[in-house]
C-alpha cells in the first residue's frame, strides 16, 4: 500500500490545557489508526492497494460495494486534516488571507464564529464541520459520520470532528465548550492560510469578493 500510516504534527501533550493528552491518545491511537488499520486489510489484494489516500477516497465513495473501505479511508483522510487544523498555542482571530476572506464572507470575524458555533450545535450525531473554498468563496460545511468535502470537490480549509470521541474525556457531552477551546486555544490560521494560498487561483483570493450577509442567514449544510 502507497498510504504512509498517520501521525500526529505535534506531541500528544503539546495542545494541553486546550485538549488533554489523554484525549489526543485514545482519538489517535484507538480510532484513526484502527481505521487505518482496518482499510488495509481491505485492500490488500485487490486494485484499490496502490492508490493513494485522496484518489481511494474519491473511487470508492460513489461504489456502494466498496464502502467499507470508503468510510475508513475518509476517516483517515478528516483526521489528517484535524490533526492540521490545530496547533499549540493557537486560536485566536484568524489572519491574513483567512481573514481577508472571512470579513468577505461573514461580514466579521464574530459573525463567522457564530455561525461556525451554531453550525456544530445544530448537527445531531457524528460528523464534522469544516470550513471549505468553494466556488470562489468560504463555507462553513457538516457532514454525518465519515463523509468528507473532498468528493465534492470542495478545499478542505480546517476540520473539526463533531464525534463525541473527540471531546467526551475532556467535556464530557459540552460539544459547545469544546468548539470554544478549539476557536479560542486551538486552531490553526496559519495551516488554513496555506491551503488557501495554494491554490490555483491565486489571482481571485487577492480580492475577495464582498458577499453581504443576509440576516437569519445559516450556514451551508451537506445532505450527509
Ligand atoms: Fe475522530
Amino acid at each position: 500500500m502507497n498510504i504512509e500510516p498517520p501521525v500526529i504534527p505535534y506531541n500528544f501533550a503539546d495542545l494541553e490545557p486546550a485538549m488533554s493528552r489523554d484525549t489526543l491518545v485514545f482519538h489517535f491511537l484507538r480510532h484513526q489508526r484502527v481505521c487505518f488499520d482496518r482499510m488495509r486489510t481491505l485492500v490488500r489484494g485487490t486494485e484499490l492497494e496502490d492508490l493513494p489516500l485522496d484518489d481511494l477516497v474519491r473511487v470508492t465513495e460513489p461504489n456502494p460495494a466498496q464502502h467499507g473501505v470508503y468510510r475508513y479511508a475518509a476517516e483517515v483522510w478528516n483526521h489528517n486534516l484535524f490533526w492540521r487544523s490545530m496547533r499549540p498555542q493557537g486560536g485566536g482571530a484568524a489572519h491574513g488571507l483567512m481573514g481577508e476572506h472571512i470579513r468577505a464572507r461573514f461580514g466579521s470575524y464574530e459573525r463567522f464564529t457564530r455561525d461556525f458555533r451554531e453550525a456544530a450545535s445544530a448537527h445531531f450525531g457524528s460528523g464534522w464541520l469544516w470550513l471549505v473554498w468553494r466556488c470562489g468563496a468560504l463555507e462553513i460545511v457538516v457532514t454525518s459520520n465519515s463523509a468528507t468535502p473532498l468528493v465534492r470537490g470542495d478545499t478542505a480549509l480546517l476540520a473539526l470532528d463533531l464525534w463525541e470521541h473527540a471531546y467526551y474525556l475532556d467535556h464530557q457531552n459540552r460539544r459547545g465548550a469544546y468548539v470554544t477551546a478549539f476557536l479560542e486555544e486551538l486552531v490553526n490560521w496559519d495551516f488554513a492560510n496555506r491551503t488557501l494560498a495554494g491554490l490555483a487561483s491565486v489571482a481571485d483570493l487577492r480580492a475577495p469578493r464582498v458577499r453581504p450577509v443576509v440576516d437569519g442567514e445559516r450556514p451551508r449544510v451537506s445532505a450527509r
